[in-house]
């Protein structure tokens, strides 16, 4: 790996890896090449690897930075997109790759991203929405448990045991309808709304308010935003 800060360095030799400063060392000696600098950074390490990266396989975790501005940055390279998520710090990243059609080392770059977590494949038209979906998306339900938290506060639930179990009823609830693929979100919906009952009087507001309506504005938003800032960075790179 590298870095180049001695704080980083040192961080991630204490974690036990092979941690050095030149990029361009570290690439003339690998087959595999994995970016995951910011967007803004990935000029000067293009600068630093251009000459020694034609004929290595580039996998690029940098949010939006086309495969047409890593082909014209990095000459003779074979570019695959991985976009993972937050939950990659606990291996469970749900991880959205375009390998090159016809690439004899998608799989291997499939089986190395599959360490730490889920790897699907996606279209690179599609990367924007994956990055709103599942860039975005740990933020996105993170802010509904917030909500769901303050509202069980709201009704006298003790602290200690409202954030458990607003976290623990979106785990439960989601490996219910992961175990059941058949079954629809409405459906379960369906199942636990009585007539004239607790469920429908909850639902009620929500139909009211454009909980769906601001979920799906929500996501719309996120992937336009990342079109446009694929697109700012592009003019910024190649003019
Ligand atoms: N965080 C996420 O959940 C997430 C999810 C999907 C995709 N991504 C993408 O992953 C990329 C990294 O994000 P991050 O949040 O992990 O950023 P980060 O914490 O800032 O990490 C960037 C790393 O790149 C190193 N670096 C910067 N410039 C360098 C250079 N010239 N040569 C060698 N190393 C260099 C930095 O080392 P120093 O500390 O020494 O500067 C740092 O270790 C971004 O492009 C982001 O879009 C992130």
């Amino acid at each position: 790996m590298t870095a180049r800060s001695s704080e980083t360095l040192n961080r991630l030799r204490s974690m036990g890896l092979d941690a050095a400063s030149c990029n361009r060392c570290a690439v003339r000696e690998s087959d595999y090449v994995f970016l995951a600098v910011k967007p803004y950074q990935f000029p000067a390490v293009a600068r630093d690897i251009r000459e020694e990266i034609a004929g290595k396989v580039v996998v690029s975790v940098m949010a939006a930075i086309s495969t047409r501005v890593l082909h014209e940055a990095l000459p003779g390279a074979e570019i695959h997109r991985a976009m993972p998520n937050l939950n990659i710090r606990i291996r469970e990243s749900l991880t959205g790759l375009y390998s090159p059609p016809g690439s004899k080392h998608a799989e291997e770059v499939r089986r190395m991203l599959s360490c730490f977590g889920e790897v699907y494949e996606v279209s690179e038209e599609l990367m924007d929405a994956w990055t709103a979906v599942a860039g975005s998306g740990p933020a996105i339900v993170a802010e509904f448990l917030d909500a769901f938290f303050l509202a069980s506060l709201a009704v006298g639930l003790p602290r200690s045991t409202a954030r458990s179990l607003v976290t623990k009823l979106l785990e439960t609830t989601a490996r219910y309808l992961s175990e059941h693929s058949d079954l629809h979100p409405a459906e379960l919906r369906d199942e636990v709304t009585t007539p004239a009952g607790t469920t429908i009087a909850a639902i009620g507001i929500l139909e009211g308010r454009g909980f769906k309506s601001a979920v799906i504005e929500a996501v719309r938003a996120a992937t336009k935003r990342a079109g446009e800032i694929e697109r700012e960075i592009e003019k910024k790179l190649l003019g």
